[in-house]
């Protein structure tokens, strides 16, 4: 078991293929890697390909990593989860809610183990809250290809304060209760993606109400004076008061109400 009271290890492949059966997951098709550029690289090969939706690949190491709007996502061998799910949306101009679902997916398989204040913050990063700042544990990136959906879930897992990319960082091994294998998080997470995926894909109206509901009630985001730097350069001060049924952030502004479709937030208050 490749635990936080392990020596770092490479993922366990046929522990992870028991975890997932063993939780009965709708999705059982996972290739492991040691070392790739991306996941998402290799996820949109498989798509050519023509793979199953739901089909994922995980690596121990990535050399090429990306992170949203342009930047790199790296981690040192074997100290994080580097996760990449095929999905295919019903209607791929419809997918602003993809990542909040897999945001929503993500915080509640953490946070059913954490002891720490745990939120995601809008759109889909996964931060620890404490003394009014946020940590960044997790975040996810979103790729088109062809009709699918690549999604790129980053996970720190443990690496040491000196490792992670930023100071406003953590890694789950500061937020578990008690020590927990890689496998295990991979599988319940994926285990909740899967059920979840099913239900709001197929639903008659994409997101459904409760989904919107819950994902709301456990974002830091909404109620809060924030900063956001949008793509291109602008930067808006405003207050954050809701999400749409499209995924962006409304936010109130001097000059009136805007929605967001991305943009990195500052929380301010
Ligand atoms: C972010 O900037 O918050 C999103 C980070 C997404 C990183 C993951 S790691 C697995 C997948 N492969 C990548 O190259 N990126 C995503």
């Amino acid at each position: 078991m490749t635990g936080f009271l392990k020596n770092r290890a490479p993922l366990d492949a046929q522990l992870l293929e028991s975890e997932l059966r063993l939780r009965q997951c709708l999705w059982q098709n996972v290739i492991v890697k040691d070392e790739v550029t991306s996941t998402n690289d290799i996820a949109k090969d498989l798509v050519n390909s023509g793979v199953e939706e739901g089909t994922f690949v995980i690596a121990n190491f990535q050399s090429q990593g990306r992170g949203r709007q342009n930047r790199n996502w790296q981690a040192p061998k074997n100290s994080s989860i580097f996760i990449s799910i095929i999905l295919k949306p019903r209607s791929v101009n419809n997918i602003g809610w993809v990542p909040l679902l897999i945001g929503l997916c993500l915080y509640k398989t953490i946070e059913s183990e954490s002891r720490k204040n745990i939120k995601i913050k809008w759109p889909n990063d996964l931060v620890q809250i404490e003394n009014k700042q946020e940590f960044k544990f997790a975040g996810i990136l979103l790729e088109k290809h062809n009709e699918h959906v690549v999604a790129g879930i980053g996970i720190n897992f443990d690496q040491d304060k000196n490792e992670l990319p930023i100071e406003l960082a953590t890694s789950l091994k500061e937020i578990f209760e008690n020590p927990i294998s890689k496998e295990s998080v991979i599988a319940a997470f994926v285990s909740e993606l899967s059920a979840r995926w099913q239900e709001e894909n197929n639903a008659q109206t994409s997101p459904t109400a409760s989904f919107m509901r819950d994902y709301k009630a456990n974002c830091v985001t909404i109620n809060k004076e924030i900063i956001a730097q949008i793509p291109g350069g602008e930067v808006v001060k405003a207050l954050a008061i809701d999400i749409s049924a499209t995924g962006e952030l409304i936010v109130k502004t001097d000059s009136g109400n805007r929605f967001l479709s991305s943009a990195d937030i500052h929380l301010i208050s």
